[in-house]
């Protein structure tokens, strides 16, 4: 048993003691947002966040997260209403099959925020952060898309943080 919050609703997952979050949130509260991709820390198709940052689903147990906050793809859009991550990688046709989205949005998402809190990445330097596509490669490095659509998923993050058309030469 854990108690957690889920997309803001406080929720008690009776989980066995050695199932993964990814297999009781799709199995509990029916949240199939979250996808199973390679079930090993490989593929990011699982990403949610945990207390706000993004976590592999697979790797964690239910019971690890007793008292935490989780957000999955379901909980960053407005009902009817998608976020504008969401929104920004319809207009870039940022998926194909769609089975890496949810997982590529929730990933995004969280990492907007470690940008906004100045947090560098491997390819940062000394400078600021300043997002490009180096910068969102980089950072994404952990979702992979087995239908190759980098280039429009970069383009629908750079658009969503409003960085599209300011991209610095470090990042071309
Ligand atoms: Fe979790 Fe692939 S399913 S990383
Ligand atoms: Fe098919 Fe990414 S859109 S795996």
């Amino acid at each position: 048993m854990a108690a957690v919050s889920v997309n803001g609703q406080d929720v008690t997952l009776n989980a066995d003691p050695r199932t993964t979050l990814l297999d009781t949130l799709r199995e509990q509260p029916g949240l199939t947002g979250t996808k199973k991709g390679c079930d090993h820390g490989q593929c990011g198709a699982c990403t949610v966040l945990l207390d706000g940052r993004r976590v592999n689903a697979c790797l964690l147990l239910a019971v690890q997260c007793e008292g935490c906050e989780v957000t999955t793809i379901e909980g960053l859009g407005q009902g009817e209403q998608l976020h504008p991550l969401q929104q920004a990688f319809i207009r870039h046709d940022g998926f194909q099959c769609g089975y890496c989205t949810p997982g590529q949005v929730c990933s995004a998402y969280a990492m907007l925020e470690e940008v906004a809190n100045g947090e560098p990445s491997d390819v940062t330097g000394d400078g600021e952060v300043r997002l490009c596509p180096a910068e969102v490669r980089e950072r994404m490095s952990g979702n992979l898309c087995r239908c190759g659509a980098y280039a429009n998923i970069v383009d629908a993050i750079l658009d969503s943080a409003g960085e599209l058309g300011q991209r610095g030469e470090a990042g071309q």
